[in-house]
C-alpha cells in the first residue's frame, strides 16, 4: 500500500515537472513531436558572456594552433603524421586479422596513409641489379597480393615493394578464417593458399600505374638535387618486385610461372618464383635440385625470349622456405650458381613451431608461421646460403624483422636487401622510419 501511494506521488511529481518545463530540453522534444508550432529549444546566445568567451577561446586556439603548425618544417610534420598512425593500431587489433588487412590495403590504395617526405640518408642508398634503391628495407610479398596499393606503400618509405604472389587464373584461396594472430609472440600463422585476382587483373592495374609512375619520374628528375640519392626502378621512383605463384589445380607448374613472366615482367624491376609457400600442395617440392633446375631454365628462357630495351630483362629470383635441410640448401646453391640466378629470397614462412609459440593454442592452426619466432631460423639459413653461394648472388633476408637492429643482423648475415611483413602488419607505417633510422645509426657506428 505504502509503495503504491509513494509511486503515485512520484508519478504526479514527474507529470507536474514535465508540464512546467522543469526538464528543459525534454519538454521541447516531447512537445515538438506533438505540436509543430512549439517554441525552439533554448540556446546559449552568442552574445551572452559565456558564449562570447567560448567562441573567442575556440578561435584563439585555432589561430595559435595554425600559427604553430605553420612554423613547423615539413620533416617534423611528416614525423608527426607517421607517429599519429599508431593511434589506429588498437582499433585494427580489435578486427579480424583479414578484415584489418583489407582495410589497411584499401587505405594505402586510396592514399589515406602518410607519405614519407624526408629523403633517405645517403648511407642507406645502394645499387643492386643496376637499379638504385634509396634504402634496403622492402615490403615482402603477400601484403599487396593484387598490386592495389603500390604507390601508397612505396610512399611510406619502403625501398622496394613486392606484390603477389599472383597466380595465372584468379582463385579464392583457402576457406576463411585463414590468418591467425599470435600477438604476444609477434607472429602470424597464415594458410591463405594464394588468393589472387590473377595475372590479367594485376597486369591491367600495373599497366595503369606504370604510366602514372613514368610521369612522376619525369617531374621528379627535373627537380632532384645532385647529392640526393636518386632512387627508382624502370617505371619510376621506388622499386617494384612481382612475385609469381601457381594455381592450386594446375598440373604444369612451369607453364604457370611462364604465363606470369609473359604478362607481368614488363612492369617488374625484379621477378620472383615463389616455390616455398606451405599452403599450396606440392609447391615446395619444386625446390628439389632437378625440379628447380628445370623450372628456372624454363622461366629464364621465357623471359629472355621477350623483347627487352636497353635496361634488359628484369632479374629473376627464387624465394625459398626456411625448413630445408643442409643438402637441400647445397642443391639450391648449386643450381643458383650454375644457372646464374639473380638472387634468392630467404625466407618464406615456416611450417615448424619453435618453442616460443608452442604454449599458444593458436600455434596448432595449420599454415606458415611468420614474425619474430622465425627470425633465428631464417637468419641462420641466410648465413649458410651466403657461404654456399660464396657471396656471388644477392640475397634478400626476410623473416622476423621487427627493428633496425634485426635488419642490420640480416645484412651482417649476408643479405644485400631485407624485407618484412608481420611486424609491419602489427605496428603500421610508423615502423618504417623507425627501422631506417636505427638501421642507419647502427650501420654508421
Ligand atoms: C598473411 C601472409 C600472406 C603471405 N602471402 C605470401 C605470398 O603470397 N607469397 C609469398 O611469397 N610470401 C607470402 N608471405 C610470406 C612473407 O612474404 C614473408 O616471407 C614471411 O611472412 C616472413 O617475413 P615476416 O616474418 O617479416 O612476416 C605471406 C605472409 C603472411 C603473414
Amino acid at each position: 500500500m505504502a509503495v503504491r501511494v509513494s509511486s503515485k506521488i512520484w508519478r504526479d511529481y514527474l507529470y507536474n515537472k514535465v508540464k512546467s518545463g522543469g526538464f528543459g530540453a525534454t519538454r521541447h522534444w516531447s512537445s515538438a513531436a506533438q505540436t509543430p508550432t512549439a517554441p525552439p529549444p533554448k540556446k546559449i546566445p552568442h552574445s551572452s558572456k559565456k558564449g562570447r568567451l567560448f567562441t573567442g577561446a575556440a578561435i584563439g586556439l585555432l589561430i595559435a594552433g595554425g600559427a604553430y603548425v605553420s612554423t613547423v618544417d615539413e620533416a617534423t610534420f611528416c614525423g608527426w603524421l607517421f607517429s599519429a598512425t599508431k593511434l589506429v593500431n588498437p582499433f585494427f587489433a580489435l578486427l579480424d586479422a583479414e578484415v584489418a588487412h583489407r582495410l589497411a590495403v584499401s587505405a594505402a590504395a586510396r592514399g589515406l596513409v602518410p607519405r614519407e617526405k624526408r629523403p633517405d640518408p645517403s648511407i642507406l642508398g645502394l645499387e643492386v641489379w643496376g637499379r638504385k634503391f634509396s634504402n634496403p628495407v622492402g615490403l615482402a610479398a603477400g601484403f599487396d597480393k593484387n598490386a592495389e596499393a603500390v604507390e601508397g606503400l612505396l610512399g611510406l618509405g619502403f625501398g622496394f615493394v613486392e606484390v603477389g604472389s599472383v597466380t595465372p587464373v584468379p582463385q579464392e584461396g583457402n576457406p576463411k578464417p585463414r590468418i591467425f594472430r599470435l600477438r604476444h609472440e609477434g607472429a602470424i600463422i597464415n594458410r591463405c593458399g594464394f588468393n589472387s585476382e590473377g595475372i590479367f587483373a594485376v597486369a591491367k592495374r600495373l599497366g595503369i600505374q606504370h604510366g602514372k609512375r613514368k610521369l612522376a619520374e619525369t617531374s621528379s628528375t627535373s627537380s632532384s638535387s645532385k647529392d640526393e640519392v636518386k632512387h627508382g626502378g624502370k617505371a619510376g621512383p621506388g622499386i617494384l618486385g612481382v612475385n609469381l605463384g601457381k594455381n592450386k589445380t594446375s598440373e604444369d607448374a612451369a607453364a604457370d610461372y611462364v604465363q606470369g613472366v609473359h604478362s607481368l615482367s614488363q612492369y617488374a624491376d625484379y621477378l620472383v618464383i615463389n616455390v616455398s609457400s606451405p599452403n599450396t600442395p606440392g609447391l615446395r617440392k619444386l625446390q628439389g635440385r632437378k625440379q628447380l633446375k628445370d623450372l628456372v631454365k624454363k622461366v629464364q628462357g621465357a623471359r629472355d625470349e621477350m623483347q627487352w630495351g636497353e635496361e634488359g630483362p628484369p632479374p629473376l629470383l627464387v624465394k625459398i622456405a626456411p625448413d630445408l635441410s643442409k643438402e637441400d640448401l647445397e642443391d639450391i646453391a648449386a643450381v643458383s650458381l650454375a644457372l646464374r640466378l639473380d638472387g634468392l629470397i630467404i625466407s618464406n614462412t615456416t611450417i615448424s613451431r619453435p618453442d616460443s609459440v608452442r604454449q599458444n593454442p593458436v600455434a596448432e592452426e595449420s599454415g606458415g608461421l611468420s614474425g619474430k619466432p622465425l627470425f633465428n631460423l631464417s637468419t641462420n639459413m641466410l648465413k649458410e646460403m651466403y657461404v654456399l653461394t660464396r657471396g656471388r648472388i644477392p640475397l634478400i633476408g626476410c623473416g622476423g624483422i621487427s627493428s633496425g637492429e634485426d635488419a642490420y643482423k640480416k645484412i651482417r648475415a649476408g643479405a644485400t636487401l631485407v624485407q618484412l611483413y608481420t611486424q609491419f602488419a602489427y605496428e603500421g607505417p610508423a615502423l618504417i622510419p623507425q627501422i631506417k633510422m636505427t638501421f642507419s645509426f647502427v650501420h654508421y657506428l
